[in-house]
């Protein structure tokens, strides 16, 4: 991948991680910026620099234990699998190997074990731990890296930095608009230079809305640039407002297999999306819907073997909510199609996966529920809609019961 723009930004970090040995180094930034693309092209830049080089993303709040298990697993070359209880205790484990050897540890997506729309920095309940390892990382004598992805500063990093300490923070801004173009070049798009700075400026240089909103310049205005800035008079304030506007302009099977791949939380084969279906696709019909889904820069691929499909973090985030505001907002209608066509958590699903299904979708829908008809009137409306639908289907279809049976325990 290219990356473009960011060679101040290169510099820095390399002279930060490389020649002044900082200990802790968080990149902050809006869903989008791209701060994991960043990270990677200067992780692998600097990849002979350390014995380790350890990747975590926490984007589905992977529990502070199970972090530092892998890690230490990880840095100890498998010698160490036994490990003390107390959090304590491990994290000093690791930071025994941390100084002995030459370690880059990258955990992405450190927001998600934030507590959103908080005052920033709070960390959410169960994931405080993830402070103590900052804390201690950054203040430790030792001669690793701590390189973290943030769109929130953790409070340590805050108490922390500072120019001669050796934990910083880089605040990272949208591309300018040269970068902007060059990252668009081959999407079809045409315009003066002033237009173009026009639109990169319109997005904040944000390089995922940028990517997401060239295909709708291309398809409705033919990528004329100009005409697309006469008409779409709304304002970007954040990923979300764009996402929100494309999604209404997915097919019924693109939407289906967004949502399918916020379910799976992971990487996913076409074979895997194919045997979660109610109603089945045409294979030709799924494949159309993935290309034209690339199209719109809404999903990822992953792997060289076997194509596997994946959703950036913000738009996970994003079909995440809408999928469990759908499913809330559908409870008690007359078609509750959510809650037949999708599984909120899977019971064949991975652990920790399932795990971050039930946190991420089932109890925000229940929490919802619960506010909203109390725990009687959920019970009740869980009665009149099963009977309702016995009387339509001769077998309740899909997934309705396995949805109902996982929110009432
Ligand atoms: N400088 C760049 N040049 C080219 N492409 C970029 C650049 N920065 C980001 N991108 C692309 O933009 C998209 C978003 O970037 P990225 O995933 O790094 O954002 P992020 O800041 O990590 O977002 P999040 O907070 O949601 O994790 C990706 O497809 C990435 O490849
Ligand atoms: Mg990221």
């Amino acid at each position: 991948m290219n990356l473009y723009g960011r060679d101040g930004e290169c510099v820095e970090l390399e002279q930060w991680i490389g020649d002044q040995h900082c200990q802790m180094v968080a990149i902050l930034g809006m869903g989008g910026v791209g701060k994991t693309a960043l990270v990677a092209f200067v992780a692998a830049r600097m990849k002979h620099v350390f014995e380790f080089v350890f990747w975590r993303s926490l984007q589905n709040a992977l529990p502070l234990e199970h972090f530092l298990k892998q890690c230490i697993q990880f840095v100890s070359d498998q010698q160490r699998l036994e490990l003390p209880k107390e959090v304590d205790a491990q994290i000093s484990i690791l930071i025994h190997y941390l100084r002995n050897h030459r370690c880059l540890l990258v955990l992405d997506n450190f927001e998600s074990v934030l507590q959103a729309g908080q005052r920033a920095g709070q960390y959410r309940e169960g994931y405080a731990a993830y402070g103590k390892l900052l804390q201690r990382v950054g203040e430790a004598q030792q001669q690793s890296c701590l390189l973290l992805t943030s769109r929130e500063k953790p409070k340590e990093v805050a108490h922390l930095e500072g120019k001669k300490s050796p934990v910083r923070s880089l605040h990272l801004s949208g591309l300018q608009r040269e970068a902007g173009q060059h990252m668009l070049q081959d999407k079809g798009l045409f315009g003066s230079e002033e237009q173009w700075l026009a639109l990169v400026e319109r997005y904040s240089g944000n390089p995922l809305a940028l990517q997401v909103v060239s295909e709708p310049i291309q398809e409705v205005f033919e990528g004329n640039i100009a005409q697309f800035l006469q008409e779409q008079a709304i304002a970007f304030g954040d990923i979300n407002d764009l996402l929100d506007q494309q999604f209404h302009r997915l097919s019924e099977q693109e939407r289906e297999i967004m949502y399918w791949l916020a379910i799976e939380r992971e990487a996913t084969s076409l074979e895997g999306l194919r045997e979660n279906l109610v109603y089945p696709m045409s294979i030709g019909t799924q494949l159309e819907a993935l290309a034209s889904l690339r199209r719109r820069s809404l999903i990822e691929t992953r792997g060289t073997a076997q194509f596997q499909f994946t959703l950036q973090p913000a738009i996970m985030e994003y079909v995440t909510t809408s999928l469990f505001q759908r499913a809330s907002r559908e409870f008690d209608t007359e078609s509750p199609e959510v809650w037949v066509n999708f599984a909120l958590s899977k019971a064949q699903a991975k652990d920790y996966v399932r795990e971050s299904q039930v946190r991420l979708l089932l109890a925000p829908v229940a929490q919802r529920l619960l506010a909203r008809l109390g725990k009687e009137g959920i019970e009740q409306k869980v009665r009149d809609m099963l009977t309702k639908q016995r009387r339509v289907h001769a077998q309740l279809p899909g997934y309705l019961v396995g949805n109902i049976l996982n929110l009432l325990t």
